[in-house]
């Protein structure tokens, strides 16, 4: 099924909704680079040839020329909303197939770029999948197998219903109206509105912080990611049934999901892209840690220990 749609997708002739789309991801990413210690952020830029937007929307870009990291970027959970939601691990998985979905992605992309053994390509990689999957796996319909994550399901926003899906709403449609994008914006205006949005949700997350937001609250497991990610795919799962789907089918596709639906899901990409950027910032402090707690422990073993 998968393999189809993306043999569809090379020939063009269907749209395949990729990932959140760029105003998504690029604000996951600036807002999480506006939580980092400015140590964290000059180690990473030292290691990205590219800047911060390019770099979070680079996954999406190389998935047709590598197809094999093409399953990297969903959790097909086979689970049966609006009526029951759940994720179970690590079967959903192993049933996309061979190379895995972004729960074992993230496991493996965090690993490598913790390694020693690793080049420098295979960790500036490794940092913008992560970068990347943190994104995904707060998008409700990356963590599910129904109708191919809303793919298949038809809708209208605004008007135009002859080539949405549930899917692309959820990953552009919906992050556009919040931002008042027009539904084919300039690479620089995106860049633009994901900065903008990345700053509005920084000053919020402060305000609600009372001035000092705590990364480290994050679960940030790095040597264990899968249960950080299992917990956040579970949660973005469970939107699936108490909003997403919730209406039903035939609701979804015979109302305008840009009015009432909108108002209802606005809050939600908020407080998930939100989030998304927070726990990335948290899971980028604790990789460049354990990276340079690898590099202590090669000269002197004990060392690392006392960063936890
Ligand atoms: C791990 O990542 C490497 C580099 O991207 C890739 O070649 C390999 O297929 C990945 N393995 C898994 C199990 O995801």
């Amino acid at each position: 099924m998968r393999f189809l749609a993306a043999a569809i997708a090379v020939t063009g002739v269907v749209h395949q909704a990729a990932a959140w789309g760029t105003v998504g991801h690029q604000t996951v990413a600036y807002l999480a680079f506006k939580f980092l210690s400015s140590d964290t952020t000059q180690y990473l830029e030292n290691i990205l040839t590219e800047e911060i937007g390019d770099a979070a929307t680079w996954a999406d870009s190389v998935r047709n020329s590598r197809p094999h990291t093409s399953s990297w970027h969903f959790l097909d959970a086979q689970d049966n909303p609006p009526q029951s939601c759940r994720v179970h691990y690590p079967d959903d998985c192993t049933d996309q197939g061979s190379d895995g979905c972004i729960v074992s992605a993230i496991n493996n992309q965090t690993a490598l770029f913790m390694s020693l053994d690793s080049s420098d390509q295979t960790r500036e990689e490794a940092l913008k999948f992560v970068m990347h999957f943190l994104g995904d796996i707060h998008q409700p319909l990356h963590v599910e197998g129904s109708y191919r994550g809303g793919n298949e399901l038809h809708v209208c926003f605004v008007h135009a219903c002859a080539r949405n899906n549930l899917h692309s709403v959820w990953d552009k449609d919906i992050p556009h109206k919040i931002v008042g994008l027009h539904s084919s914006p300039k690479p620089a205006q995106e860049k633009d509105a994901a900065k903008r949005w990345a700053d509005s949700l920084h000053s919020e997350a402060m305000k609600a912080a009372g001035g000092s937001v705590n990364i480290k609250a994050e679960c940030s497991n790095v040597a264990n990611p899968d249960s950080c990610s299992l917990q956040w795919a579970k949660e973005a799962n469970a939107y699936v049934c108490q909003y997403v789907m919730k209406p039903g089918i035939d609701w979804l596709q015979s109302n305008d999901l840009s009015l009432e639906y909108y108002d209802g899901a606005k809050p939600i990409v908020e407080k998930l892209i939100g989030q998304a950027g927070l726990r990335l910032a948290g899971w980028l402090e604790a990789m460049v840690a354990g990276s340079q707690s690898a590099m202590v422990d090669d000269e002197q073993r004990f060392l690392g220990q006392w960063e936890l």
